[in-house]
């Protein structure tokens, strides 16, 4: 049986140099997922959450982006300095920081 609580999906998609439409993979998607994936190994919480590279989630305006499921916590213009608040709050205490929300459940 998994452990597995919560599974984060961070767009690494990139569009080529000189595309019209901004891509996360030109602003840190890639790092981000690396990033959070050592920092929740460093701290064994890599069974428990899993940080998994995705395809553009259509909130390229936001990038660059991530989705939090189970409960669909969508976060935008994450950068570095954000994954510990994103561990401590989102994963390890379920609540959602308000200032990367980007999309709310209707
Ligand atoms: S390129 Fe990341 S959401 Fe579209």
């Amino acid at each position: 049986m998994s452990s597995l609580k919560k599974h984060i999906f961070i767009c690494e998609h990139r569009r080529p140099d000189g595309a019209a439409k901004k891509s996360c993979g030109h602003q840190n998607g890639a790092e981000l997922k690396k990033a959070l994936k050592q920092k929740l190994a460093a701290r064994g919480l890599h069974k428990t959450f899993r940080a998994n590279s995705a395809g553009c989630l259509d909130a390229c305006e936001h990038g660059p982006a991530m989705v939090i499921y189970p409960r669909g916590i969508w976060y935008g213009a994450v950068e570095l300095s954000d994954l510990d608040a994103i561990i401590e709050t989102t994963l390890l205490d379920d609540r959602v920081i308000e200032r990367l929300q980007i999309r709310k459940k209707e």
